[in-house]
């Protein structure tokens, strides 16, 4: 099987490269810069027009990166009938772009598998010199979420890229859900440093995150102080391992 990997230089796309490379599957990269790309066969392009990357191949880890699902018909077409693993998001479940972008794959073919993260242990690289200093000023401490080491989204993805996951969605996730308080605690243990949370001013949080991001994430992080984000056990089903703890992610990043 040939496999195309979009977002290969990314946080999970890399370690799916990697993955697939060990099991001795063929494997093409999309990349905007070669000179990043981590392995297999490189072809430079954009993944708004994924013509030429998709020709010859059977399966593709496909990631959209942008806000909206605008353009999402062209980027998905050259990829009719084959398998599309799609690194998609537990917002999909109310619609919005990412479940524009899943109906777009299932348009195009029968073989999808979707990737629905809660949140990506990596979102609190953002944090780190910050935690460095002692103190991480952000919006809505309390709020809860069930963060996922990329490394298991990966492990996913080489499942349903290996064996049958056609038509299924997946909920993937932490093992347990963790305030923003409590994930800077662990990483300035990682750290080997003290580091509070200090709740910053949503005035000042929409300038820092930008308009754009912000209109999304802080009415979403601020509903998860009363509801937490879910804790699924789809890795350990699909995988066979449970899910990485957060504070392991943090410590095989920091210590
Ligand atoms: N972060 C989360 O918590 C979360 C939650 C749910 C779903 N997701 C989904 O996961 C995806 C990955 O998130 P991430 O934060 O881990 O980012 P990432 O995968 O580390 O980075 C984005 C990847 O996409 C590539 N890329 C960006 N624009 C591109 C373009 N126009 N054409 C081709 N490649 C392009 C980047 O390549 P370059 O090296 O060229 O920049 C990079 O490899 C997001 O797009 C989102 O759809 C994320």
């Amino acid at each position: 099987m040939k496999v195309l990997v979009t977002g290969a230089t990314g946080n999970t796309g890399r370690h799916v490269v990697r993955g697939l490379l060990e099991r001795g599957e063929d494997v093409r990269v999309l990349v905007r810069d070669p000179a990043k790309a981590p392995g297999g066969d490189v072809v430079r392009g954009d993944i708004t027009d994924p013509a030429e990357a998709a020709e010859g191949v059977d399966a593709v880890y496909f990631l959209w990166p942008f806000y909206s699902a605008e353009g999402i018909d062209k980027a998905v077409k050259p990829f009719k009938d084959k398998k599309i693993v799609y690194l998609s998001s537990v917002a999909a479940e109310d619609g919005g772009f990412w479940g524009e972008v899943e109906q777009a794959i299932i348009g195009v073919t029968d073989d999808w598998t979707f990737l629905r993260v809660t949140g990506l242990a990596t979102n609190t690289l953002g944090w780190v010199e910050q935690a460095k200093t002692g103190t991480v000023r952000a919006p809505y401490g309390q709020a809860k979420r069930s963060l996922v080491h990329e490394k298991d989204v990966a492990d996913m993805a080489i499942e349903a890229f290996t064996e049958d996951h056609a038509q299924q969605i997946y909920l993937v996730t932490g093992p347990e859900a963790l305030s923003q308080a409590e994930q800077v605690k662990i990483i300035g243990d990682a750290l080997g440093k003290p580091v509070r949370w200090e709740e910053q001013p949503l005035g000042e949080a929409r300038a820092h995150l930008g308009e754009e991001f912000a209109a999304s994430a802080l009415p979403y992080w601020a509903s998860l102080v009363d509801e937490p984000e879910p804790v699924s056990l789809d890795v350990a089903k699909v995988t066979g391992h449970p899910a990485r703890p957060f504070d392991d992610w943090a410590r095989e990043r920091f210590s």
